[in-house]
């Protein structure tokens, strides 16, 4: 494993709690992303799975300051003087931007630059195929139960419309570059 993978396992561990229902979600979805890194190219790969670790690191009551956990994941690894790409992949993962500007916190989010590469889209992907507790799901499961867990007037729910387009696209540009239905 290199540097960065276990540097980004260690800092989920430590933020999330080893064996939490989170941190069983971060190990799944970096494990998957291992899976993807087919779809991504070789210079990208090492950081897929390093941003996977630490994607939902903003759930972490240690580093809750906004509520919103994209953003409050960024900014922790930003205090942490992570590199830049690796803070605004976990800023913008999943379409985090749609739910942010609901939430009126886009001009904070927009600290960070958005990225969209086979990196940003395998990350999400990871992400939308993988539910809580670390089990696998598959894409159009993953995001109706996300919805159901949200409930109806959640931000998530309000901004679907939209964000759901966008991941499903996301889901099948990954599914082209790794020549397969996953
Ligand atoms: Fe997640």
């Amino acid at each position: 494993m290199s540097e960065l993978i276990a540097a980004a396992r260690d800092l989920a561990g430590e933020l999330l709690g080893v064996g939490s229902e989170r941190w069983c979600h971060s190990a799944g979805v970096a494990e998957r992303a291992q899976e993807l890194t087919g779809a991504v190219p070789a210079d990208d790969r090492e950081l897929l799975v390093a941003a996977a670790w630490l994607h939902d690191i903003g759930y972490a009551p240690e580093l809750r300051e906004t509520g919103f956990h994209p953003l409050d994941g960024a900014d922790g690894l930003r205090a942490r003087e992570w590199e830049p790409r690796v803070c605004a992949l976990v800023a913008y993962h999943s379409g985090a931007r749609f739910v942010a500007e609901d939430r009126g916190l886009l001009p904070e989010l927009s600290r960070y630059s958005e990225e969209e590469s086979p990196l940003t889209d395998a990350l999400t992907y990871a992400d939308q195929t993988v539910g809580p507790g670390g089990r696998r799901m598959t894409f159009d499961d993953r995001v109706a139960d996300m919805l159901r867990r949200h409930g109806s007037d959640s931000p998530n729910a309000r901004v679907h419309a939209r964000r759901g387009p966008y991941l499903a696209a996301i889901a099948d540009r990954v599914r082209a570059r790794l020549g397969c239905i996953l």
